[in-house]
């Protein structure tokens, strides 16, 4: 995977750069994740994002918002084949992943899905998986990701499936790195997104008053979860923070006109103390 290009100021119409993935399509390298936003809040959201300059949307079966995702992209003043739509099948799904991926369609209300993903590893993971594929072929999903597959996931997964994944979603955040992960699942080709990339709600506040990362935003008169996106950006991660706060929205995609050094970087990596915000 290439360094990706970061000095793009966003504006409605200059979006958010993209990265290639292994399939040929263009995922934009930050995006809205919509955990724990529904109803018309969502819809609300995800239309305001759009509307500033956010191409790229995560949902789930899980998260019970696919239908107000959907309503929100249409809502939006931009044509939907320029937004980028990732949504997910929960393993209790994965015995008629078929059927899941046509609801998760109707929910939606859109044509195709960008992205259909796993949440999460599971004995029948590669049947799903599969049915993802066929999906790809019938032209309702374009691409597929997985979610939580760390080293250990991976390597049993790899192997049973004959088209990579295009994308893996985990656990990175200045307390939790990955930073044996990462490099792993980017030798393979495989953009790496994060989820939890402010710490995850409970945390985020916390992560913010560290020392360190408010010096840092000091330097560049930034805020620290600018100074956080940056950094994982700069590792080439595609962080999806998730916010229906349109001041912190708008925060949050403001982090493409300033570069943080190598002892920038350095002095953030020391922060990692495996402190994982989630079971999986
Ligand atoms: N695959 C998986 O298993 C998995 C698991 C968890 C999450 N996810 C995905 O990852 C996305 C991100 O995770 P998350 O939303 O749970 O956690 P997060 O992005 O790490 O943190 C969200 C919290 O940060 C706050 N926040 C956002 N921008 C801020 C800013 N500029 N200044 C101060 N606070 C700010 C939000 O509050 P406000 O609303 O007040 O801005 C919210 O409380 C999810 O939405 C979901 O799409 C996937």
């Amino acid at each position: 995977m290439g360094i990706f290009n970061l000095k793009v100021p966003i504006t409605a119409a200059a979006p958010v750069p993209t990265v290639r993935l292994l399939s040929g399509y263009e995922l934009p390298v930050l995006g809205l994740g919509t955990y724990a936003i529904t109803g018309e809040k969502c819809v609300n959201t995800v239309a305001a994002a759009i509307n500033m300059g956010y191409r790229l949307i995560d949902s789930a079966s899980f998260y019970g918002n696919e239908r107000e995702v959907g309503n929100g992209v249409r809502r939006a003043s931009v044509p939907r084949e320029q937004v980028f739509v990732q949504t997910k099948l929960y393993p209790n799904q994965y015995s008629y992943a078929e059927l899941a991926i046509d609801e998760a369609l109707s929910k939606l209300n859109l044509d195709y899905i960008d992205m259909m993903l796993l949440h999460h590893p599971a004995h029948n993971d590669s049947e799903a998986y599969a049915a993802i594929e066929r999906a790809i072929k019938a032209g309702k999903v374009r691409t597929a990701g997985i979610s939580c597959y760390y080293e250990r996931e991976l390597s049993a997964f790899l192997p049973k499936v004959t088209v990579k994944p295009d994308l893996i979603q985990n656990e990175v955040h200045p307390y939790y790195q990955d930073m044996n992960v990462v490099p792993f699942i980017q030798s393979h080709g495989i953009v790496v997104q994060s989820w939890y990339p402010l710490g995850g709600r409970g945390y985020t506040a916390k992560l913010i008053k560290n020392q360190t990362l408010q010096e840092i935003a000091a330097v560049h008169h930034k805020s620290v979860v600018q100074v956080i996106l940056r950094w994982q950006l700069q590792r080439g991660i595609v962080p999806i923070p998730g916010s229906s706060n349109p001041a912190h929205l708008k925060e949050n995609l403001e982090v493409f006109d300033f570069e943080l050094s190598p002892e920038q970087m350095a002095a953030i990596a020391a922060l990692d103390c495996h402190e994982k915000h989630d079971w999986y």
